[in-house]
């Protein structure tokens, strides 16, 4: 049974930006050194786009997670950390949740995520849904 689904779409050249300014620790609070190792390592040197498209997909979770204590669009204290985006050997995107964000996914009853993802131009844009 579907008990969430969220999506979101995120400027590319917002993350451009925080890639080019060495003072920011926005990067560092937002992303798993996963990701950016990931975002970094993608052809074209262009790690913003798809920093883009994880922070939608942080943001779809959140939304995604309705009003689940920890998680919720309301619950400002959300460690975007603690939402990480994988990928598979082929490429296909996936969610790997820790700590207050995995306790409260818990207790929505969550078995499987569901994410994609997608970059065009300066938009990217992210879709999950959660299912019990
Ligand atoms: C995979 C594919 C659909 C991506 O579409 P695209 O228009 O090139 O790119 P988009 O901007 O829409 O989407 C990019 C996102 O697709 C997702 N993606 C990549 N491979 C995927 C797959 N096999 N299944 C699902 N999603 C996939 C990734 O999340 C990627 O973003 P990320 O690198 O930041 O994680 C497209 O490359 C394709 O159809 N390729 C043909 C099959 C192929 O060559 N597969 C290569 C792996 S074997």
């Amino acid at each position: 049974m579907i008990v969430g689904i969220g999506i979101d779409v995120a400027r590319i050249g917002q993350f451009v930006d925080a890639l080019n300014d060495p003072a920011t620790r926005f990067l560092s609070t937002h992303f798993t050194p996963g990701e950016l190792a990931y975002a970094r390592a993608q052809a074209h040197g262009d790690a913003a786009r798809h920093l883009a498209a994880r922070y939608a997909a942080k943001e779809a979770v959140i939304k995604a997670g309705g009003r689940a204590e920890g998680l919720g669009p309301r619950d400002r204290q959300v460690d975007f950390r603690e939402i990480e985006v994988i990928n598979t050997a082929a490429g296909a995107p996936g969610l790997v949740f820790h700590g207050v964000v995995a306790d409260a996914i818990a207790r929505m009853g969550v078995r499987r995520s569901h994410l994609s993802l997608s970059h065009e131009e300066d938009l990217a844009i992210a879709m999950v849904i959660l299912e019990s």
